[in-house]
């Protein structure tokens, strides 16, 4: 029993190093990236552990628990810097080396040691047994490990308490929730909030103006900008300040303090209210009674520019954090009653498409469905099968439509827009790049307008109304007709035989496997799109 209590203790303290461990590289470096070697360096640490010398049991403990003691330091220093290396590869190996591995093996080591002590007889497990009970004086032997133990216990304490006695060794990490916004010091950022929740932690973030920087020169990075991130993933962000500026230079929107807020950092929100510019005429959609719904809030910028047109959807959001910050500092509108939805949007429209398939007559029907599920470098594969479509077409109007935003990324894209078209019939496909043509290999959006009626899917050109008094709505919607994407580009020359290795169904999706290059990828843009500090500072 004191062999086997010590070692469930040993096994479970590691299970919860490497959870610990995982939650603090995370945000640094999002899922796919902290996964893709994390179990070969694992399996790794348990080998070499168990193969290699047995070391010194006292002293190997403490040198165990104080390094676990450390773990969220070091995790957060040895990410910090080797983020740097801007590899999505490498980077998160050489931190799975220097700061994981060690704890595996020296804690497998520990239990090897503590079995061989078992097999071998009960010699140690007699000494260990007998410790308390002896005087000091015994044997030579024990007291010389025992002071030997001592000697090591007080450094160990003392690298234990280190962090929280100096600050300065103390990873920048924010109490969460964050009751009071925060100003990185030496760095133009403050933190609004920032909330550990359900797809990781959620912060929303403002770059201030430097000090040193002149009007008239280059910005360092871009300045006044307001994001809303999740884990390594931004799910979007807006102009503030001096840079909310309207199109006819009159007030802007403001958020719910009271900051003027103004267009969205990404064209690809606004690419997604093209849905309203779907030509109704012949469609059993009236104008001004347009029934909608968004899936993956994010900022929320689809939806608010929505309710500006006098739609007000209902929302679907896994994350209430997400849903918080959007209405705390990006402006979104109380959806109203019976419009917001906090869980899974499998869940949402598995019970809607129930309550239409009860009584017909009553369920709810959107004509405009938005649909983004964008975060940490993929997308949730369970959404994108053509037994979710099969639900949502279910709670659609058969002349509805939906938008579906993703990204050109060769595989996955292909195998999104092929399930779309086995689910709806007909799809158009439009990207948000000022021009295509000059970097079809840079971080594309695209977003998959999709409708399950047969007759061919046709939009009108934008009027001014559409633009909202945002200079950013006029780039994209006033050429929209020249924004679009042959599907052709996309999927390739469709081979007959071939379709179904390419339709995604909940039992084969490969889409989370054909993300993985994707995600690295996407990883490496945001560095480049926002310099370390914003991603260090949570
Ligand atoms: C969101 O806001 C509500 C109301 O202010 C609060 O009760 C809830 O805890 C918040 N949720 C998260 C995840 O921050």
């Amino acid at each position: 029993m004191l062999l086997i209590i010590p070692m469930i203790f040993l096994i479970g303290s590691l299970s919860l190093t490497t959870w610990v461990y995982q939650r603090a590289l995370d945000p640094l470096y999002g899922g796919v990236p902290t996964h893709l070697y994390l179990n070969p360096v694992i399996w790794a640490g348990s080998i070499l552990g168990g193969l290699g010398p047995a070391p010194p049991g006292w002293s190997t403990l403490l040198f165990v628990g104080s390094w676990v003691v450390l773990l969220p330091n070091t995790a957060y220093w040895a990410a910090v810097y080797t983020s740097r290396l801007d590899d999505a590869t490498i980077g998160p190996i050489a931190t799975h080396v220097l700061v994981l591995f060690p704890t595996i093996y020296f804690g497998v080591s520990l239990m090897k040691r503590m079995v061989l002590s078992f097999v071998g007889g009960a010699a140690i497990a007699t000494w260990a047994v007998s410790v308390p009970l002896r005087s000091p004086s015994n044997t030579a032997e024990s007291d010389s490990r025992i002071r030997f133990s001592w000697r090591l216990l007080v450094p160990a304490i003392v690298i234990s308490v280190l962090p929280t006695v100096l600050p300065a060794l103390a990873p920048p990490l924010l109490p969460h929730p964050l009751l009071a916004p925060y100003t990185r010091p030496n760095f133009p950022l403050r933190i609004l909030s920032s909330t550990q929740s359900v797809t990781g932690i959620v912060v929303v973030g403002e770059s201030l103006l430097p000090e040193d920087w002149q009007p008239g020169t280059p910005e360092p990075h871009p300045l006044y900008i307001r994001y809303l991130r999740a884990s390594h993933s931004l799910l979007g962000g807006v102009w503030y300040g001096r840079k909310a500026v309207t199109k006819s230079k009159g007030p802007p929107s403001l958020d719910s303090t009271g900051t003027p807020i103004g267009d969205s950092i990404y064209s690809v929100f606004v690419l997604q209210e093209a849905i309203r510019l779907v030509d109704t005429t012949d469609r059993a959609i009236k104008n001004g009674e347009e029934n909608a719904l968004i899936i993956g809030l994010g900022a929320g910028i689809a939806a608010t520019a929505l309710n500006k047109h006098g739609i007000h959807p209902t929302i679907v959001e896994i994350d209430p954090a997400v849903y918080n910050a959007s209405r705390q500092y990006f402006g979104l509108p109380e959806p109203g009653p019976g419009k917001l939805f906090l869980e899974d949007a499998r869940k949402t429209v598995r019970l809607k498409r129930r309550a239409v398939d009860e009584e017909p007559s009553k369920g709810e029907r959107y004509d405009y469905v938005i649909h983004d599920c964008f975060s940490g470098g993929g997308v949730p594969a369970h959404l994108f099968s053509v037994e979710f479509w099969d639900d949502l077409k279910a709670i659609m109007n058969v002349d509805g439509v939906v938008a579906v935003a993703y990204y050109l990324n060769s595989n996955p894209a292909k195998a999104i827009l092929s399930t779309l078209k086995y689910s709806f019939g007909r799809c158009r496909v439009f990207h948000d790049a000022p021009d295509v043509r000059e970097d079809p290999h840079g971080f594309i959006n695209m977003v998959f307008f999709c409708s399950p009626a047969a007759k061919p899917l046709t939009f009108r050109s934008a009027q001014s109304p559409d633009f909202l008094d945002s200079h950013q709505r006029e780039q994209v919607l006033s050429n929209f007709a020249q924004r679009e994407i042959h599907p052709s580009l996309i999927h390739g020359e469709t081979d007959e035989r071939n379709v179904e290795k390419w339709i995604l169904r909940d039992g084969s999706n490969k889409l989370n496997e054909w993300q993985q290059s994707g995600a690295l990828e996407h990883w490496k843009i945001m560095r480049k799109v926002l310099p370390a500090p914003f991603w260090e500072t949570y």
